[in-house]
């Protein structure tokens, strides 16, 4: 057997991780024969629960959970870690907007950034889930100066997983036979779910479904999706979160499959004309390991008036959070 990976959750008493750590622990991530350890982060009110958690991850008796640790200090939570779950932080309730949880979310990313920083594996890969993700992301990263700023990556999986699957609803094909789609900007009701090199078995997305449906219709259900699974569930996605959370990282480990992307918030270096150093989210394929920007797409001006909205909300989040940004 391989030596085992480390993997670091935060908010591991929470209902994502109730979903995401149990697949986990099935092997799920790294495959069948790759053990791994768990540490697990809560806050110090969030212990006791979280005891009970690793008591069921123990009962599960799996042959790839080398051991696992509780721990309330994130430096001790992300020493030598090779994976990174940032999930801990308040999720929303109805009638909030992502961004209203600046406030009490952000200052947990600057520690959580600091402790990286020190005690992560420099090759670490931290994926943000915390909303509002880009924001949070953009604290971590800048708070982590010692660690490459490609490591570090915010969640828009789920927003991209929403897109794929409506428009596979609407053209009467499964969600494998739908490629290309591109979630850009921000994950909130300013992101811009982008059909426009999307294909459906193999032809052009917009020749299969109509034009109308998709700017009146898909665009805002996606963008609108999160607030609508609160508003029905009475509690914001975890099981779909989860999974996005697992594909994603999935997909950063072991490559997008030939020729396909998908969509990772990350470090803008100025393509498309997108502030560089903000964490927006474009198309990237992956390989050994990995993330490379899909260069040269062909943007018109529907799209492009879309990006900007949401590349200005990403600008104004952060002029909120200058203060934890330090040299930024
Ligand atoms: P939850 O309230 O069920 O769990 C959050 C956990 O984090 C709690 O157990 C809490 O004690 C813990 N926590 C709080 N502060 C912490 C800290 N400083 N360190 C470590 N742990 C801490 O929430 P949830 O439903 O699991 O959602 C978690 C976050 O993920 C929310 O911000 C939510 O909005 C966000 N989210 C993002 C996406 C996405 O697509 N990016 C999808 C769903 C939810
Ligand atoms: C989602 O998109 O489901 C999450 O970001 C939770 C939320 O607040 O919408």
């Amino acid at each position: 057997m391989n030596p085992p990976v480390k993997i670091a959750v935060s908010g591991a008493a929470g209902q994502i991780s109730y979903s995401l750590l149990f697949r986990l622990v099935a092997g799920d991530l790294l495959g069948p024969d790759q053990p791994i350890v768990l540490s697990l982060l809560e806050s110090p009110a969030g212990m006791d629960f979280l005891d009970g958690v690793a008591m069921e991850l123990a009962d599960c008796a799996s042959p790839l959970l080398h051991h696992y640790s509780c721990h309330s200090h994130p430096e001790a939570a992300f020493d030598q870690a090779d994976l990174v779950f940032l999930i801990g932080a308040q999720p929303r309730t109805q009638g909030m907007e992502r961004r209203d949880l600046l406030e009490v979310n952000a200052g947990i990313f600057s520690t959580q950034g600091r402790a990286l920083n020190d005690a992560a594996k420099r090759s670490v890969k931290v994926l943000v889930v915390g909303n509002p993700v880009n924001t949070n992301a953009l604290i971590v990263r800048v708070n982590a100066p010692n660690l490459p700023s490609e490591n570090f990556a915010a969640m828009t999986r789920l927003d991209h997983n929403r897109a794929v699957s409506l428009l596979a609803a609407r053209a009467g094909c499964s969600p494998g036979e739908v490629k290309g789609v591109i979630i850009w900007g921000n994950h909130s009701t300013t992101q811009y779910p982008d059909l426009y090199h999307a294909t459906v078995a193999g032809k052009p997305a917009l020749e299969c479904i109509d034009r109308d449906w998709y700017e009146q219709e898909f665009i805002a259900t996606v963008q609108n999706r999160g607030a609508e699974v609160i508003r029905i569930r009475g509690k914001s996605s975890a099981g779909s979160a989860a999974n996005a959370a697992l594909e994603h990282m999935r997909d950063w480990i072991h490559g997008t499959p030939d020729g396909s992307w998908t969509s990772m918030a990350v470090c803008s270096d100025g393509s498309y004309g997108v502030e560089p150093g903000l964490m927006f989210s474009c198309p990237v394929t992956i390989q050994d390991g990995r993330w490379t920007l899909v260069e040269n797409l062909i943007i018109d001006d529907f799209s492009r008036e879309r990006m900007a909205a949401s590349e200005a909300e990403i600008l104004l989040e952060r002029d909120m959070v200058r203060h934890l940004l330090p040299g930024f």
